[in-house]
């Protein structure tokens, strides 16, 4: 193997994400070459092709070596739900709630997603931009190397490629590797008001393709519910994605059930999302096809929904269980995805190794992204080190950023 640009971390305790218990590897040294994890395992048994492709890279200044003093090293996290492209703010919507109105009010009356519908819209494209970098900024502190960002904010075909062009601009100014998911299908915007149908034509002949021809498109969602849309649109929407061939994931079953768990499923789609709501059919539709399942805790709590996701269900079904912050100014203004570990461990019960295959390896594989998620050869060198005693110390404190080192494509990050 050439010498090119060599990583070598040493002296970690290394959670691979390999298997249910984490894949923990005690005094592990992790070898990666230009960007790429070559070796993961016990630093005493380094194979000697490895020493010589560190001592060469040595030699040439190319090497970064990082004792690691017996940190944690994980898998860069994963936020695979974000609506991080937004103008505006909802606080007034959080004092109504507070007293009393529920969200599907707030959103029958014009409220809701609409208004940050309206606030989008009025914004400039550079504008969005820069409320939205120190989103970014802030879940890059935190350890994440890959985000999701959803539009839905548009709703009409210029407004909804400028929120994917930011999008995609974050991508660009960041480190952070951003993947781009059309929500088009997020409410009725007033212009098709009684005309839900109208307004699915116009998201599948109009938005769709021309996002898609720009390349601003790695998934399609749709928000399938009574404040949303219904599951027969989904099903069009669906449809049209698949004949671009793009992947599709779905905001299913968060207020009542709608059956669109199990459509997405029938389309082998990436993900369902929320899934307060999910019935049998669905958990054992999307183990059929292998689908993820992605809680998102902020949104739970901060809507106080009581009605909890079916985790011992899905947990007996094997479906894997990925965890987001669903970050966005209505549902969940918590832009904080070690907060969601803690949240699924004490509102969803979950374990902590479940919270960690869930930022990490599981959320990967929401996004459809196969080289990312675990330490293991061929895998993108995304790596953490935290100052943390034990992976479940993730879950139990917040409020200290334990981020050490972030590595993303083995490029150190700065912070
Ligand atoms: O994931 N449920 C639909 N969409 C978002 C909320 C969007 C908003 O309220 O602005 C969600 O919860
Ligand atoms: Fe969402």
């Amino acid at each position: 193997m050439q010498p090119g640009t060599v990583t070598l971390i040493k002296n970690v305790t290394a959670a691979t994400m390999t298997d249910a218990q984490l894949g923990l590897i005690e005094q592990a040294a992790i070898v990666a070459h230009n960007g790429v994890i070559q070796w993961v395992g016990r630093e005493n048994a380094l194979p000697m092709e490895y020493q010589h492709l560190v001592l060469a890279s040595e030699e040439r200044q190319s090497a970064t070596i990082i004792d690691g003093h017996g940190m944690l090293a994980t898998p860069a996290l994963t936020d695979c739900h974000t609506h991080l492209v937004w103008a505006g703010s909802r606080a007034n919507e959080f004092r109504q709630r507070l007293h009393g109105a529920s969200y599907q009010d707030i959103a029958e009356q014009g409220g809701g997603i609409l208004s940050t519908v309206r606030a989008t819209r009025a914004a400039s494209e550079d504008a969005l931009f820069r409320m939205t970098l120190p989103r970014a900024k802030a879940l890059l502190s935190q350890g994440v190397a890959h985000v999701e960002i959803k539009s839905g904010y548009g709703l009409s075909l210029d407004d909804e490629l400028k929120q994917l062009r930011v999008a995609r601009r974050i991508g660009d100014a960041l480190p952070l590797r951003v993947s781009t998911t059309l929500l088009a299908a997020h409410a009725l915007p007033p212009e098709f008001a009684n005309d839900s149908d109208g307004y699915i034509d116009y998201v599948v002949r109009e938005i769709l393709p021309a996002a898609a021809n720009q390349g601003l498109v790695d998934a399609v969602d749709v928000f399938c519910e009574q404040i949303g849309f219904s599951r027969e649109q989904t099903d069009r929407v669906f449809r049209a994605a698949k004949q671009l061939g793009i992947p599709v994931k779905l905001h299913a079953e968060q207020l009542s059930d709608q059956d669109g768990a199990a459509l997405m499923a029938s389309y082998q789609g990436l993900s369902a999302d929320h899934l307060e709501y999910l019935s049998d059919k669905g958990i054992r539709a999307m183990a059929d096809a292998g689908s993820v399942a992605v809680l998102l805790p902020g949104a739970f709590y901060f809507l106080r929904e009581t009605k909890l996701p079916p985790i011992q269900a899905l947990r007996d079904a094997k479906v894997p269980i990925a965890i987001a912050t669903d970050a966005n100014p209505g549902s969940s203004p918590l832009i904080q995805l070690p907060l969601m570990m803690h949240f699924a461990c004490t509102l969803f019960q979950m374990t902590p190794e479940e919270s960690w295959l869930g930022v990490t390896k599981h959320a990967a594989a929401a996004l459809g992204d196969h080289q990312q998620g675990t330490l293991a050869p061929n895998q993108r060198a995304d790596i953490a080190l935290w100052d943390l005693e034990s992976p479940e110390a993730m879950c139990y404190e917040f409020g200290i950023n334990p981020l050490r080192h972030l590595l993303i494509g083995g490029e150190q990050v700065s912070k």
